[in-house]
């Protein structure tokens, strides 16, 4: 198994775009701040998507030309058309995220279109980045399952994660949107992809909905995939994903891949004041499980 993962830190974006709780630009400003400062180098922190669909990622410019102050880290923000680039670009955006989905249920309800037009509306999302020396992350959502379409073929998720890297996108995310998969599921959904495009250039994006996430993602380490999409605390959510609940927790992964071994350069009590902090901000605990032991084991220790 691989001793390198990178962390795909989602909680800015995936984290609060279901919450909600709105939460102004200064405090996401500052919580991609305690998660930068907690040892993660990637952080997705906004999404140029219609803020009638999304409010929650509303003013998304702002966030971005928030941090750009903060170096050391390296900061994504999804794009779905050409307008939303055109804003992205415009606040400095330097990695943008296209998303597509393994099934047409999911693709209408998410972004209005099929899953062919959304290809469409990413081709010159994509040249255009190119000619800039923007990169392109893809997502492919859906791939362990759609809650409109049901099961979805591994053949269905290869083919078009093979057109988002045909296209250029440099590393493909591959979404368990609704946290179905389970881990013998997830290995042979990867193994699909990873016929077609390399793995080293995949990327698990593993909701927990039904507590398999960590269980998945070891099986797709097992299969040699070196990246993982993770939230702070387990936020998460897409208001198009019916019953979906959050990311895997950041603090989860960080957890897991310690104990096996794997340095992180995450900073576990960092990252949970991050967690804490933001939590605090929704009114409510993380659902993370370490997060929740951590903050038990703190308060027993102060004798609550
Ligand atoms: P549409 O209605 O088909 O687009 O929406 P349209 O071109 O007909 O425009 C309709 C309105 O949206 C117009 O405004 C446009 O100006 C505006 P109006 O005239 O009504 O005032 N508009 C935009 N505004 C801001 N930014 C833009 C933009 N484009 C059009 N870029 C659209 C298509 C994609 C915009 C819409 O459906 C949308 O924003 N959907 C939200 C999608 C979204 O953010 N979903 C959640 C993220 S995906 C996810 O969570 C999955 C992931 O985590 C992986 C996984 O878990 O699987 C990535
Ligand atoms: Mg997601």
């Amino acid at each position: 198994m691989s001793d390198q993962i990178r962390i795909v830190e989602m909680g800015p974006r995936d984290g609060l775009q279901n919450e909600k709780t709105p939460v102004s630009v200064e405090a996401r400003i500052a919580f991609v701040e305690a998660l930068v400062a907690a040892g993660l180098t990637t952080v997705e922190v906004g999404a140029f998507v219609s803020p009638k669909a999304i409010p929650q990622m509303a003013s998304s410019d702002q966030v971005l030309r928030g941090v750009s102050h903060v170096k050391g880290a390296e900061f994504h923000v999804l794009v779905p058309n050409e307008k939303g680039y055109d804003a992205a670009r415009a606040a400095g955006a330097e990695v943008v995220s296209v998303f597509a989905a393994a099934s047409e249920g999911f693709s209408r309800a998410n972004i209005n279109c099929s899953v062919a037009e959304s290809i469409e509306r990413f081709k010159p999302v994509v040249a255009r980045a190119k000619a800039d020396g923007v990169r392109v992350r893809g997502y492919v959502s859906c791939v362990l399952g759609c809650p409109f379409d049901g099961e979805i073929r591994p053949k269905a998720v290869a083919d078009l994660a093979k057109t988002l890297w045909d296209l250029g996108c440099y590393e493909i995310s591959l979404g368990d949107t609704i946290g179905v998969g389970t881990p013998l599921k997830a290995k042979g959904m990867l193994r699909a992809v990873g016929a077609e495009i390399p793995t080293a250039n995949l990327a698990m994006h593993f909701h927990d909905t039904y507590g398999q996430a960590l269980a998945n993602l070891y099986a797709g380490m097992e299969e040699g995939v070196r990246a993982i999409d993770s939230a702070a605390g387990g936020l998460g959510g897409c208001p198009y994903a019916p019953g979906a609940t959050g990311n895997v927790a950041t603090e989860d992964v960080v957890y897991m891949l310690e104990g096996i071994g794997i340095r992180t350069g995450i900073d576990m009590e960092k990252l949970l004041t991050a967690t804490n902090d933001v939590a605090g901000l929704l009114g409510r605990p993380p659902v993370g499980r370490v997060a929740s032991a951590l903050n038990a084991r703190k308060k027993r220790s102060r004798g609550e």
